[in-house]
This record gives structure tokens, sequence and C-alpha cells, in this order.
């Protein structure tokens, strides 16, 4: 097992991380935590290292420097499974899916892949089922499903692990206002399941309106962290983010 710290704290931590690829910052000294029980967003423009960050968190990346915690025990180098096992979770930021495998499926092997058997892990996928309101997608193959089904059907999929917390990259990208909306219950639902959500997107209106905390990185680096209304109302992201003069802005 991996060494744990005392006193165990119920957060996702991520300490002065850095990575570099090939000449290119893609992250510097970045600092953040996420508790169990809120969403905390993350933006910043295209480039601005937050699906790198989301690889180094869920294990897909390791960082040049700096450490990622669950609940005081380090995973910074942990496997993506182990995490999984660790209570961290993920979408990507494009489905994933197995698109020849049905929503049932495609639920109960990712349940299976965390050591369930094959019972168990129908179990897991029928209860997700019903709690997503998939039960009449159930049969249908991923690979057919309109956009928001899809989405639903990746977080639904990203909760057959277990987790505590969850990485979210995107996952309103290609989605209309209706559905959007109606996936913005979903993240409170996570919230309100007590699980830590990480949300990345680029629709602020979405961000704004579900996460309790704002992370804004540019360039790599952490340029402001605070409520929606304290991001909302900041110059500084009006100018680094927007791309506009503060002048300009109003
Ligand atoms: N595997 C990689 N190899 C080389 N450069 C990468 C790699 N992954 C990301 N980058 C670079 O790191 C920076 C941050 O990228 P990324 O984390 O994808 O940003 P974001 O998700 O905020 O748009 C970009 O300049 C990108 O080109
Ligand atoms: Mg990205």
């Amino acid at each position: 097992m991996i060494d744990s710290t005392s006193p165990r704290s119920r957060e996702l931590r991520v300490t002065g991380v850095t990575r570099s690829f090939a000449g290119v910052q893609a992250l510097s000294d970045v600092s953040l935590s996420v508790h169990p029980g809120e969403v905390f967003g993350l933006i910043g423009p295209n480039g601005a290292g937050k699906s790198t960050l989301v690889n180094i968190i869920s294990g897909y990346d390791l960082p040049d420097s700096g450490s990622v915690t669950v609940d005081g025990v380090d995973i910074t180098r942990a496997r993506p499974y182990t995490r999984a096992r660790n209570g961290v979770a993920r979408t990507f930021q494009h489905g994933h899916l197995f698109g020849g495998l049905t929503v049932r499926e495609n639920l109960q092997v990712t349940a299976m892949g965390t050591g369930k058997s094959r019972r168990k892990a129908a179990t897991v996928a029928d209860d997700l089922l019903s709690e997503f309101h998939l039960q009449d997608r159930a049969d249908a193959p991923a690979g057919s499903l309109p956009h928001g089904v899809e989405r639903r059907v990746g977080v639904a999929r990203a909760l057959a692990t277990d987790p505590q917390y969850v990485l979210l990259d995107e996952p309103a990208a290609g989605l209309n206002e209706g559905e959007i909306g109606e996936f913005s219950d979903n993240i409170r639902h996570l919230r309100d399941r007590g699980l830590g959500v990480l949300l990345i997107d680029h629709n602020v209106r979405l961000i704004l309106s579900v996460c309790e905390r704002i992370h804004v990185l540019v360039e790599g680096r952490t340029l402001l962290e605070g409520t929606p209304d304290e991001v909302r109302n900041s110059e500084e992201l009006a100018v680094a983010y927007l791309g506009r003069s503060a002048s300009g802005h109003r």
C-alpha cells in the first residue's frame, strides 16, 4: 500500500505541480484542492494546462515536480488503475466510451475493472442506469447515442468505480443550451451525493452557475482562485482570459 500521512484531511490536493513538454511550460507551480461535496471549476484559455493537470491527477501523466494526494495519501506516481481504487475517476475530453458495447456493458465493464465480480458489476450498472435515468438506453450501443445522453453515460461510467472525486474534462462541449441545463443538474447531483467534482469547461456560464470555487489558469500559471462572484468581477480575468483591455471591458 501507499504511505499515508495523518491527520487525513478529506481533500484531493495538488501541490506545486510543474510539467513541461520539450520546452513548453505546460504547468508552473500549480496548487489547488477539491473537497468532498463541492464543485470546483478549472478554467483558462486553450493551452492553459487544464488537461495536463487532469492527466497528472488521474495518473495518465507524471509531473516534473510537485505532488497529488487523496485524503492525505500520496498518489503522485500511482497508476491510473490504483487511483481509481484510491477514489479518483475521470471522464475524457473526447468520450472514450466503448462504442460497440451497450450502455449497460460500458458501465459493467468499468465496474469490473476495479475488481468487482460480474454479478456485482451488473448490480452497479443497473443502479447507475436508474440513477442517471438511462434505463431506456441500457441496450443501445454507446456509439449510437445523441451527444447529451453520451455525456451522461460518461459521467455514470466514471461513477462505476465508486470514486470520491471525479474529474470532468469539458463534459459539456458540443451540447446545446437545453442539454447543458440538464447536464448542470447531473453535476449538482454528483455534489449532492457527496463527491468532490473538478469541472473543466469553456462555458463560463455553466462554470459560474454550478461551481462553489473557481481556479483560473493562464499559460500554466495560477491567475486567481475565487468564488463565482469574485471571478465574475475580476479585472485580471477580463484582461487575461477574455483577451480584452481592461478599459474596454465593462
Ligand atoms: N503530450 C504533450 N506533448 C507536448 N506538448 C503538450 C502535450 N500535452 C500538452 N502539451 C502542451 O501543453 C500546453 C497545455 O496543454 P493542455 O493541458 O492540453 O491545455 P488546455 O487543456 O488548457 O487547453 C499546450 O501548450 C500544449 O500544446
Ligand atoms: Mg484541454
